[in-house]
């Protein structure tokens, strides 16, 4: 169990806010959980969109990276990734950028195919360079990501005359937050099926299967805890399928969500006629919990110090200039003060990444890793967005 008071004030110092903290232990032990419930020929694929400062933190310990741009890719360089451990997927790759990552690290990573015109790029680039790749078709879960069928079956016959592009299996990912456990197991099923049809007509054994369930994790108060429980039924029936090759689970959230806090300073508090509010130095730009849509729900969020005090209810609210910046409603805080410092909870996945983080031109927030052993470490301090937002003077 994480002590707050702990990581706060780690080293003899305090956290500065706003902040995020990625505690490492728990990474480690999220991934050593997950893993353990999964049968041998399953292997992860850490999906960097959810949070790229997890990428050097779980080289290690994760056996593939799902990398969408040219940016993700320089993160995992800098992190001395192994190639081989990188799917280099992303609905469009530029022909600049295929022959950069061709040039320079040949067959070693996965490519994704997401249309036949990218895959006639690929081809030509490998052709160039004198490599065969591995690549992986991405099939569509009807939206512009990836082929249909049709179009699927005719680059597995182009490819049969080809020996730069070898085909390991398909990828399939259609979405995030699933609710739904029935369409995850409808999809996985309907893939199952699909590699024995592409078997029986074409004479087709892939040997991998690359696919992201999208599993949910619970972020709000009163939020029936389901996550180990669907875990748990989701490698089960993983385990019952008849496909017996190596599946890749692309997965993003239920892998960093758990590891994260978002921390934020009270810097005002004030009431008008209709409610109490805290202003914190942090806001919605900074913090993004899937589905929770101006404060209609309550994330896990600690107050720091803890005081005896009576609590009263504050909308807690950030810096941004709109109504819509609130980051609790009615939340109960105890003899909240200035300088108190709010921990947000679950903060890992997709809040770096998808906050409106230019608007207002407000500094990006810092980054801290934590572990037992090391303490708290700043591995990124805030940085200005100002030079982002405005023309740019020699
Ligand atoms: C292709 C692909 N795979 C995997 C993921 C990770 O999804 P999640 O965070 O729901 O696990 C995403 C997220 O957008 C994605 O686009």
């Amino acid at each position: 169990m994480m002590n707050y008071e702990d990581i706060l004030r780690a080293n003899g110092g305090i956290c500065e806010t706003p902040a995020y903290v990625f505690d490492l232990d728990i990474l480690r032990d999220r991934i050593a959980s997950v893993k353990k419930k999964l049968s041998g020929n399953v292997i992860l694929c850490y999906a960097m969109k959810a949070n790229p400062f997890l990428v050097a933190p779980l080289c290690e310990v994760v056996e593939k990276f799902e990398v969408c741009s040219p940016g993700e890719f320089r993160i995992c360089e800098k992190a001395k990734l192994n190639m081989n451990k990188v799917v280099l997927s992303g609905v469009y790759k530029s022909k600049e950028d295929i022959q950069y990552v061709m040039y320079a690290y040949g067959g070693q990573p996965t490519y994704t195919i997401e249309s036949f015109e990218q895959y006639r790029l690929l081809k030509g680039c490998a052709r160039k360079e004198k490599i065969q790749i591995s690549a992986l078709i991405r099939l569509s879960s009807k939206n512009q990501f990836g082929v249909d069928k049709k179009v699927l079956e005719q680059i597995l016959k182009d490819t049969d005359n080809d020996s730069h592009v070898r085909i390991k299996g398909l990828q399939f990912y259609s979405g995030t937050q699933k609710r739904n456990f029935n369409q995850i197991l409808s999809e996985i099923h309907s893939l199952d099926a699909y590699y024995i049809e592409l078997k029986k007509n074409f004479g087709i054994h892939f040997e991998e299967l690359e696919y992201g369930p999208g599993l949910y994790t619970s972020y709000f108060n009163n939020e029936d805890e389901q996550d180990e429980i669907v875990l748990d039924e989701f490698a089960k029936a993983l385990g019952e399928i008849n496909f017996q090759g190596k599946i890749v689970l692309e997965m993003g959230r239920i892998i960093a969500a758990c590891c994260g806090l978002y921390m934020a300073s009270i810097v005002d508090i004030k009431e008008t006629e209709e409610a109490k509010y805290c202003i914190v130095d942090g806001g919605i730009h900074q913090v993004n919990y899937y589905g929770q849509t101006m404060a209609m729900r309550t994330p896990d969020i600690e107050q720091f110090p803890k005081r005896p005090d009576e609590k009263f209810r504050y909308n807690i609210c950030g810096s941004l200039c709109t109504v819509s910046d609130i980051l609790a409603k009615q939340f109960p805080l105890s003899g909240a003060k200035i300088g108190d410092i709010l921990i947000f909870k679950k903060a890992g996945a997709y809040s770096v990444t998808e906050g409106i983080s230019l608007f207002l031109s407000r500094d990006l927030p810092n980054v801290y890793f934590y572990s037992e052993k090391e303490g708290l470490r700043k591995v990124r301090s805030a940085q200005p967005t100002d030079i982002m937002n405005s023309v740019i003077y020699d």
